[in-house]
């Protein structure tokens, strides 16, 4: 069996919209792999930094691609731990600052074409849930199904907030809408794989939806699709 006949659903989106919770129910529920592309790109984006590496030093990113190892790991209840090499930067990567220079870094072809395989290679039976920006249109073009998620931008920075607050940062609420606008309008008009919607993809907004109505909307979608 050739890997692209292993199923992948795509879920892209900007931050705030249940994105990852979406995507790591789905692959727990159906027992699927799980790709959370934003964690490879924070990963990088902290390596580089802490190697001080700019974006603009285009030897310097090879050299921070080439030489460490940006990786992931689920627990079964979701969790997602982050590692670059074998330290676990899980929580200091997770800081909306480092969102910032994930997005920073993730604007370079260089550091998109270095990521690349890895996240292809997550594609392995019995399918593949596949979280980020670019999922759907550079990374998995032939998944059986594609979501891109939207909520207005207040919602977003709320659920953020919340989010953030629960894993022990000490965030602003104002400061964090405008820094999640500003990380958007970055990943939105970069050059390379913006985050836009594949023209195959179903939009949902989930400014008004609970986490259970969009899994068993995405739920039903993916199971017709499937014809299982
Ligand atoms: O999903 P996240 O918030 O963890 O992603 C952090 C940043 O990484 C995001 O602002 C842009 C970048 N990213 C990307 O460019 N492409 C992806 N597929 C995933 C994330």
């Amino acid at each position: 069996m050739t890997n692209l006949s292993i199923p992948v659903l795509t879920i892209d989106g900007p931050s705030g919209t249940g994105k990852g919770t979406l995507a790591s129910s789905i692959a727990h529920q159906r027992n699927w792999n799980l790709l959370d592309s934003g964690a490879l790109y924070r990963a990088f984006a902290f390596c580089a930094e802490q190697s001080g590496i700019s974006p603009d030093n285009l030897d310097g990113i090879q050299n921070v691609g080439e030489k460490n190892t940006f990786t992931f790991r689920v627990q079964g209840s979701g969790i997602i731990n982050i590692y670059v090499n074998n330290m676990d930067v899980s929580q200091i990567v997770r800081s909306e600052k480092n969102g910032v220079l994930a997005s920073k870094y993730a604007a370079i072809p260089a550091v998109r074409k270095l990521l690349l395989a890895q996240q292809r290679e997550c594609r392995q039976l019995p399918g593949l849930v596949a979280d980020g920006r670019d999922m759907g249109t550079t990374v998995f073009p032939e998944a059986i199904l594609k979501i891109f998620l939207t909520a207005a931008p207040e919602i977003r920075a709320e659920r953020r907030y919340k989010q953030l607050k629960s894993k022990g940062f000490n965030v602003n609420l104002p400061e964090l809408l405008t820094l999640i606008e500003e990380r958007d309008r970055k990943d939105q008009n970069r050059s390379v794989a913006p985050l836009v919607p594949a023209s195959d993809s179903i939009s949902i907004d989930t400014s008004n939806l609970s986490i259970n109505e969009i899994y068993r909307q995405v739920d039903g979608l993916l199971t017709t699709r499937l014809g299982c």
